[in-house]
């Protein structure tokens, strides 16, 4: 299967790119649901027939029921779980097949089944849920469906997880440590009680004490891209102007959180942002492509991404307009290019999971507040 854009894409004028997109786009009409997670940059972003976090696009993929194709803008671990939800009635492409999530790369399957043959192995007496990160391969969605554990995604992390330790005296929580941290310690676990384990090192770098006492367990993964936000740049901020907030995703280290004036999901921040009066400044400690975006629909306010580096998802990246044009023009050739198909030994228990999560998360769709500093306590609802 070619998955690498040819090159007769690579040196279009955009102007023909675009045109070609929207002729194809009238042409293909329902048949092609293109779907775009707000990370993307604004020349694909323009083309989705709707936009979302991961948890809004993938119940945009449950819920269509006209398109025989969904191109998923986006990276692979979201176009593999709408390809799980759709129950196969559409196909799933992935524009770039390249694009995947290297959080989702720091949990291999082999590695996460060993881990919880260690935990279990030593947690003889006790129940443990594991709970992933919707940024995980498809097998690691069924293996959570297999112990009846379940999945979040950064808007529902908190409704999730206060059902994972209401039904089991322990949640396993991968491959995000700082979701993990960030949310257990909003739901009030005692931060002496959420254990960091090294899934490299003997014995998992802990000891069968700590083990015993941890009410959450996290796996040593963590996204490059908020990774990179810190305290030292939100301390700057404040010295040269006290009045500015702070807005953060919660994939940010625990420091950062504890640090800012606002954590919550993606869709919370745009929210947030939309909601915010004119004139009011805001640092936002999230993917650069959707800080850019919500600067440019919101001229009336100060919006910046925190600190100096970049903090850009390469992998986000990769579409690019050429990959969606020749995505489409496949299609419209009846000769698909880079269809994401889930392994159909591990559909069931995959989709087990997300419903379980689907469940959870019903009538409560509202954008999720973590953390406002200046209630120093956090909503639930
Ligand atoms: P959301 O769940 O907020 O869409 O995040 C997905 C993601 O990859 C964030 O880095
Ligand atoms: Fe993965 Fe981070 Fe990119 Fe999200 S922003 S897709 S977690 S690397």
């Amino acid at each position: 299967m070619q998955n690498i854009l040819p090159d007769k894409y690579k040196n279009l004028p955009k102007e023909e790119v675009f045109e070609r997109i929207r002729v194809l786009k009238e042409k293909l009409g329902d048949k092609v649901f293109i779907l775009a997670h707000h990370y993307q940059r604004d020349s694909v972003y323009q083309f989705a027939d709707a936009t979302g976090d991961s948890l809004k696009l993938s119940m945009l993929a449950r819920d269509n029921k006209t398109a025989d194709y969904i191109i998923f803008c986006g990276v692979h671990f979201m176009a593999e779980t709408a390809d799980i939800v759709n129950n196969g009635q559409r196909v799933v492409t992935l524009p770039d097949a390249t694009a995947g999530c290297p959080m989702a790369d720091s949990a291999k399957d082999k590695d996460v089944r060993r881990v919880w043959d260690e935990i279990t192995n030593i947690l003889v007496d006790e129940t443990i849920c594991p709970i992933t990160y919707i940024n995980c391969y498809a097998s690691l969605k069924a293996f959570c469906g297999e112990h009846g554990g379940t999945i979040c995604t950064s808007t529902n992390a908190l409704d999730v997880v206060t059902w994972g330790l209401s039904k089991y005296d322990k949640v396993f929580f991968f491959p995000d440590q700082h979701l993990g941290r960030n949310i257990s310690k909003i739901y009030g676990v005692p931060r002496d009680r959420i254990l960091q384990i090294y899934h490299r090192r003997p014995g998992l770098g802990v000891s069968h004490e700590e083990l015993r006492r941890a009410k959450v367990i996290l796996w040593d993964g963590m996204c490059p891209v908020h990774d990179r936000f810190m305290i030292k740049d939100i301390e700057e901020a404040r010295e040269k102007d006290p009045e500015i907030n702070v807005l953060v995703h919660p994939e940010v280290p625990e420091e950062v959180a504890a640090a800012s004036d606002f954590m919550g999901s993606t869709e919370f921040i745009i929210k947030k942002i939309e909601a915010a009066a004119a004139g009011s400044k805001w640092l936002v400690a999230t993917e650069v492509h959707l800080v850019g975006r919500l600067a440019k629909q919101h001229p009336d306010k100060d919006i910046k991404l925190l600190g100096k580096p970049i903090c850009m998802c390469s992998m986000m990246d990769r579409t690019t307009p050429e990959h969606l044009l020749w995505n489409l023009e496949s299609i419209a050739d009846e000769n698909v290019v880079n269809q994401v198909s889930v392994d159909k030994s591990i559909i069931k228990n995959s989709k087990l999971a997300l419903n379980r999560m689907f469940e959870i998360t019903k009538l409560k769709d509202e954008p999720k507040l973590y953390f406002e500093k200046s209630a120093s306590e956090v909503s639930s609802d």
